[in-house]
């Protein structure tokens, strides 16, 4: 098959979907890689390199649209992207399909084969293809040093000639893959830590990193069959609201990364525990995007509010575009060889990960379903 890697054109993204690596473990399967030139540019990775991992440059959009097979996308898709796929082509990226039937809906129409990536099980076998942890591992780590450029105050404890500065203290709401990236940083970088997480599972993970876990008892069971968190009642959140206040207001800095899939991002901070914490302190809220963990965030803005700062960036890992785009196309390179032999998408709807993420195929939406 030929996959197409298009130039990211959405404002603020510097990542590019496969590396020269990556593509080199398609063509040993027998695939091709077409590369739109200056794709690699702000990722610093220049189209020589491409070239020389055996990646053929084309140099426009349409171009390159006309000759693949198979557009690989890292940005989410948008309805604009999806009518820009020619008709009858297939689509690898983020679709968030439950989210976005109408973009789905597109895509049927138009007879896109789309596969996507937001949808992949978090199975074992899907480790090595799970592009979302890939992106939560740079965002938890970023947060950490954002959080640090905007403090008035050192992270680590430090004993100089003009006295002993006192290390910062963090506050890590949600111990999945991002909050676990962002206490092990934060931790490297000498701020003392506490975690708080609904799932009781992770309580070791975070005292293996070094930080303390915040115990906050609660009557139901917050742990679906998957591993993932269950949304809480409004009581379990405004009872989770009255305990975390207290840390709140300890807390130098906040990064926030509770999500439960599907749902918007619980409500941890109200205005009124941002206001008690100390005039310098700053909130990094990763969960902006789904709506915020904190009542004051604003998606890609910062916020200032009684002396404490309060930002909500969306793509922490743009900022990272090197690494990002590694960790993306080596993901993306696993899943392509689960799906597809040297002929195609295999078709094979006992295989899990084929059959959650194909998301349109034949005109028809959710054809998983109809298989299974
Ligand atoms: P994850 O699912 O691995 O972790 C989320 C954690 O939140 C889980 O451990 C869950 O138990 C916990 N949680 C759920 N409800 C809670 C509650 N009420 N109180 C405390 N903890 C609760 O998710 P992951 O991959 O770590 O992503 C975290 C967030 O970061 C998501 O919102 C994701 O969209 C976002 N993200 C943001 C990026 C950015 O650049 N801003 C980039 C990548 C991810």
């Amino acid at each position: 098959m030929q996959f197409a890697v298009l130039n990211e054109a959405a404002q603020g993204e510097t990542r590019v979907a496969l590396v020269p690596d990556s593509i080199k473990l398609l063509l040993k399967q027998q695939h091709a890689v077409l590369v739109q030139r200056g794709a690699g540019a702000a990722a610093s990775i220049p189209d020589a390199q491409f070239e020389a991992a055996g990646a053929r440059l084309v140099a426009g959009a349409a171009e390159l649209l006309g000759m693949a097979d198979c557009l690989l996308q890292i940005r989410p898709v948008s309805i604009g992207d999806a009518k820009a796929v020619p008709e009858g082509k297939a689509l690898i990226g983020f679709l968030a399909p439950l989210r976005n039937p109408a973009l789905v809906q597109i895509l049927a129409q138009r007879r896109v084969t789309s596969f996507s990536l937001d949808a992949i099980p978090r199975l074992s076998r899907a480790q090595s293809m799970d592009t979302l942890s890939s992106m939560a591992t740079i965002a938890g780590y970023r947060a950490v040093l954002l959080a640090a450029s905007h403090l008035p105050k050192f992270l680590p404890m430090l004993t100089t000639a003009a006295g002993t500065i006192r290390p910062a203290q963090a506050l890590i709401l949600g111990a999945g893959v991002a909050g676990l990236q962002a206490i092990a940083t934060a931790r490297r970088l000498g701020a003392v830590v506490e975690a708080f997480d609904v799932r009781p599972a992770v309580k070791e993970q975070v005292k293996s990193l070094g930080a303390a876990f915040v115990e906050i008892p609660v009557a139901e069971n917050l742990e679906d069959k998957g591993g993932y968190a269950k949304q809480v009642s409004a009581e379990t959140l405004a009872q989770q609201q009255k305990l975390l206040h207290q840390r709140v207001k300890l807390a130098d800095f906040i990064i926030s990364t509770a999500q439960v899939p599907g749902q918007p991002a619980p409500r941890l901070i109200t205005k009124e525990m941002a206001a008690d914490m100390k005039p310098g302190s700053v909130i990094v809220d990763l969960a902006a995007e789904s709506g915020g963990n904190c009542e004051l965030t604003k998606a890609d803005q910062t916020v200032r509010y009684n002396g404490v700062t309060i930002l909500g960036p969306t793509n922490l890992p743009a900022t990272l575009p090197l690494d990002a785009s590694r960790m993306f196309g080596r993901n993306l390179a696993a899943f392509i060889l689960e799906i597809t032999t040297e002929n195609g998408f295999t078709m094979d709807w006992k295989n899990e990960i084929f059959a959650q993420t194909c998301i349109t195929l034949n005109g028809e939406a959710k054809p998983q379903r109809r298989a299974a």
